[in-house]
């Protein structure tokens, strides 16, 4: 194994021989069998041409897959669908109109209860104000929202119309929303006057006025009322949802779009330069999502109740809110709000409430249930549950049993998904109802997916040996490439074992003894915080604008609580001597306004110097060290041997 791959190993290495077989009666009712294993293997493009057929299409395909272009693949082509009708209008025509699509709980307390008729009526409304406003086919459009239902019509009204949208997490700052309405050239905004931000409005309109003053390419920021919070306004240019949606008609005929028409972008963090711009398309990722979902969570349409927790700005509110649940006629939870928001047992309070079934979380957030205690979810009624999904990093196996115990009461199958923004839908995980469960491992490809564990050689490693992820087949709901750029997608994901043709994930894993596949983090400098992943340069680039800042490093550092923290070293201009207290309390809020809270620094180390490699490159290894307090390792490789010893003795004096 290589030295790289070492790097992010996490404590879940250790070999692990707890297994939970699920139970007769879980196995002999669940929507997957050990069949799918050998239905997929005899026949992949058949099996997924079985998947498919879960939507409905207006034509079928000529061709499963075109691989001939790799690796740019066409999935289904030829096939037309739309993605919309697929997950609300056939679920009304089928008859399931009145069933409840989303149980929308606002951070303040009120709710909203949705049908699948009222979803119909909602997107409709909201595609004919879309086209009102001029927008066609192959649009790009900005959806910048805190988790209220609109931001879900929104979605749902651009693939209707086969707009392309781009959602924005609504925690990043206006130069982020700036950078990625610039990249896609968006025409319109969507947003609202304010959001909640545990239990206070917080304006959210103030940081659209200030990206779009830069993006000539928005005709229009569509503002749906949410806070009341007073918003300035651009005559002309700004539109609120109030005065635009509700006069439309809640009839509209969706038209069918090929299955390659692109259906989002979504924007991920890389190591070097500019986020990129992820591409998905149509067919391909809805026949993946939909699949998934079905089977890894075991949906059961009539009788669940669904709750992913993730938030629509990332790709599991893509896929595991939207997309996949609609598409299989869920009943959902959808939360606005923070967990600890007004108290520590918010997320039991609603699955009680609700007698959620299914619940769908991150490894970051289990860490703070349990960081609360145990007592919370104890006071709540919690048997709904039957299924528990994790998904953004990998769980280690103290948190995964916890979860077992306290949330899912030693009785609950527990699901470690693991896949990416890239990726589209899950691509590795247990099968509940079929795989003897594993505390910390995401154990094997699902069926019709093909993932090994390689040398830097791309050969596969034997059981127990541990390498790099590759997926080594194309699967229909891979990323189409970057918005826009081609080469960098050729670059970053299948350059490093181009030979062979295997896409490169970027993470470490291993197999264990029984060739389950254990995901050991990220084999490059991107850090993962709270299962968002952030790029050292981008919070780098971040210091070094602000006035006092000469350079900076940044590295993760191991935190319970988030999975790494961000530690910063900076070297300050030699008119800033001031390391104090102020001064690095001025970077953290600089860091989190030039790139959004997420990203600010746990810790900033000032210090004399970095140490680098002597072509330049910054050892961060070494600063891994600093920040973990461990002893300093290997240094022979430094540009200036002394470096180390004068950043350790700095800090020390400092305290
Ligand atoms: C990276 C992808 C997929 C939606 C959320 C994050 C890490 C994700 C797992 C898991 C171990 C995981 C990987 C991956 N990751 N799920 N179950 N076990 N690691 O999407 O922001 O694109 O991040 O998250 O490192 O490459 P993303």
């Amino acid at each position: 194994m290589t030295e790289q791959s070492q790097g992010p190993a996490l404590d879940n290495l250790l070999t692990e021989s707890r297994t939970f077989p699920p139970s007769d009666e879980f196995a002999a009712a669940a929507n997957a069998g050990p069949d799918l294993y050998a239905a997929a293997e005899a026949d992949r493009e058949a099996f997924w041409a079985k998947q498919a057929e879960r939507l409905h299409w207006d034509s079928k395909w000529d061709q499963v897959l075109d691989w001939s272009d790799a690796p740019f693949a066409k999935w289904f082509v030829g096939g037309k669908l739309n993605v919309a009708y697929n997950c609300v209008d056939r679920h009304v025509e089928s008859g399931h109109g009145e069933q409840i699509a989303i149980h929308w709980e606002g951070e303040p307390g009120d709710t909203r209860t949705i049908t699948y008729a009222n979803l119909l009526a909602e997107v409709s409304k909201t595609a004919n104000a879309l086209t009102e406003l001029g927008l066609q086919a192959g649009d790009r459009v900005a959806i910048y929202m805190p988790m209220i239902p609109e931001a879900i019509f929104s979605m749902l009204a651009c693939a209707r119309l086969g707009l392309t949208h781009s959602v924005v997490f609504g925690g990043f700052s206006a130069e982020a929303l700036r950078s990625r309405i610039e990249d896609a050239s968006a025409k319109l905004v969507i947003t609202t006057d304010g959001q909640y931000r545990r239990g206070k409005p917080a304006a959210l309109k103030p940081a659209v006025d200030e990206a779009v003053a830069q993006t000539p390419t928005i005709e229009h920021v569509l503002v749906v009322k949410r806070t009341d919070t007073e918003v300035a306004w651009t005559e002309g240019r700004d539109i609120w949802w109030s005065d635009l949606v509700d006069k439309q008609s809640d009839q509209h005929t969706p038209e069918a779009f090929d299955s390659e028409h692109p259906l989002y972008i979504l924007y991920t963090s890389g190591t070097t330069g500019k986020p990129k711009g992820i591409l998905h398309t149509s067919g391909g990722y809805l026949t993946q999502a939909s699949y998934t979902h079905f089977n890894v969570f075991d949906l059961k349409p009539d009788t669940d109740v669904y709750w992913c927790t993730a938030d629509i700005g990332w790709v599991t509110g893509h896929s595991y809110i939207v997309y996949g649940p609609l598409s299989n006629r869920v009943t959902q939870v959808v939360y606005e709000g923070t967990p600890n928001t007004p108290h520590e047992g918010r997320h039991w309070e609603i699955v009680q409430k609700y007698g959620v079934s299914i619940y769908y979380t991150a490894p970051t957030l289990i860490r703070t249930f349990m960081k609360w205690g145990k007592d919370i979810p104890a006071k709540y009624d919690l048997s709904s549950l039957r299924v528990l999904g994790s998904v953004g990093e990998p769980i280690n196996p103290e948190a995964w049993i916890w979860y077992r115990e306290n949330i899912g009461a030693n009785r609950t199958p527990i699901v470690d998904t693991w896949w990416q923004t890239e990726t589209g839908a899950i691509m590795i995980s247990p099968l509940p109802g079929v795989t003897s469960t594993k505390p910390g491992s995401a154990q094997r490809a699902l069926p019709g997916v093909s993932a090994k564990v390689v040398d830097d050689q791309g050969k596969e490693v034997p059981h127990g040996g541990g390498g790099y992820l590759v997926l080594d087949k194309p699967w229909p709901s891979m990323l189409r490439g970057i918005w826009g750029d081609n080469d960098r997608y050729r670059d970053t994901y299948w350059s490093r074992f181009a030979d062979q043709g295997f896409y490169f994930a970027g993470d470490g894993a291993k197999y264990d003894n029984d060739g389950d596949i254990w995901l050991l983090g990220r084999v490059d400098d991107v850090m993962n915080v709270s299962g968002h992943r952030i790029s050292t340069t981008e919070v780098e680039s971040a210091l070094v604008s602000h006035p006092t800042v000469a350079e900076a490093a940044v590295v993760g550092a191991t935190d319970p609580t988030t999975g790494q923290g961000i530690v910063a070293f900076v070297i300050l201009r030699g008119d800033a001597v001031d390391g104090g207290a102020d001064a690095v309390k001025a970077l953290r809020d600089h860091v989190a306004k030039e790139i959004g809270p997420i990203a600010k620094p746990r810790q900033v180390m000032v210090v004399p110097e970095l140490p680098k490699t002597r072509s330049g490159k910054i050892m961060r290894r070494l600063l891994r060290d600093v920040a973990e307090n461990r002893s300093i390792g290997d240094v022979t490789t430094l540009a200036d041997s002394s470096v180390m010893d004068m950043i350790s003795q700095g800090l020390n004096k400092g305290g």
